[in-house]
């Protein structure tokens, strides 16, 4: 296994990017102002939030006229889900099982005035949408590195970065094709820091096939210079 990999590292970075002197409590992103609160994803200290803004084409507030819907996990501090709304996407959901993030994701839409049309839900997965409930877009900037089964979550900030036995991408896997409207689409945004190959395997034992839309890949430098690979991944059902 790769450095990149390790879940140890993950851990580390999880903890250091709460712990270090300069975490801040107000960010700069897609020339914006953005709150922060203490125990939620810092998107300054990983590529992975600007690359989920480009896989989704929401770096750019003038692409309007989406009118669709989107449903975000995992949202964060919220800033994917906000810039969803100021594009004029139709209806706009997120969702994160940590309630700080919940409170940021709010915190957020009211900055820029969206709060009217961003509905933010604490809970696991697609626990806290009403049966039935289905969007044109299901995306999930997943934990995607890999824990050990047996790993006890010392935060809930920890279940940003990893994913103890890849139970929660089990449950997406599963689940999110479900959440799609007839042509929508279900998407994963995992990296090499994940298991790949587990996670293909994963997807076959679901019932699922994976394939991969777009790859950015971003130069990182904390814990040494490395590449990781971000993919955006389609998730299907496969055809009797
Ligand atoms: C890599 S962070 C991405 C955060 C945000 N979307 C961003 O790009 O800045 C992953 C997010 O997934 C959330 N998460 C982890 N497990 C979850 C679960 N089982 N249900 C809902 N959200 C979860 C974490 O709390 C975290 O906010």
């Amino acid at each position: 296994m790769s450095l990149v990999q390790s879940f140890e590292l993950s851990l580390e970075r999880s903890n250091l990017s709460l712990t270090r002197e300069d975490r801040p409590k107000v960010f700069e992103m897609c020339d914006r102002e953005w709150d922060l609160l203490d125990e939620v994803f810092a998107p300054v200290y990983s590529p992975s939030t600007g690359v989920s803004l480009e896989f989704l084409g929401l770096t750019d507030i003038s692409t309007s006229g989406r009118n669709g819907s989107l449903l975000e996990i995992g949202c964060g501090a919220g800033v994917a889900v906000v810039m969803a709304a100021l594009t004029g996407e139709g209806r706009v959901v997120g969702s994160d099982i940590n309630p700080q993030a919940v409170a940021n994701t709010r915190l957020n839409a009211a900055r820029h005035g969206v709060q009217d049309r961003v509905t933010v839900l604490q809970g696991d997965l697609f626990s806290e949408l009403a049966d039935g409930e289905r969007f044109d877009t299901v995306f999930w900037s997943s934990n995607y590195v890999r824990a050990p089964k047996d790993y006890v979550y010392k935060s809930l900030h920890e279940a940003a970065y990893v994913d103890a036995d890849y139970r929660a991408h089990r449950v997406y896997l599963t689940e999110a094709p479900k959440r799609t409207t007839d042509g929508g689409s279900a998407l994963l945004h995992f990296s090499s820091r994940g298991d790949l190959a587990e996670l293909h395997r994963l997807a076959a034992d679901c019932g699922r096939e994976l394939r991969t839309l777009k790859s950015i890949q971003a130069r990182e430098s904390e814990y040494g210079d490395h590449v990781v690979e971000h993919l955006l991944l389609e998730i299907s059902a496969v055809a009797d």
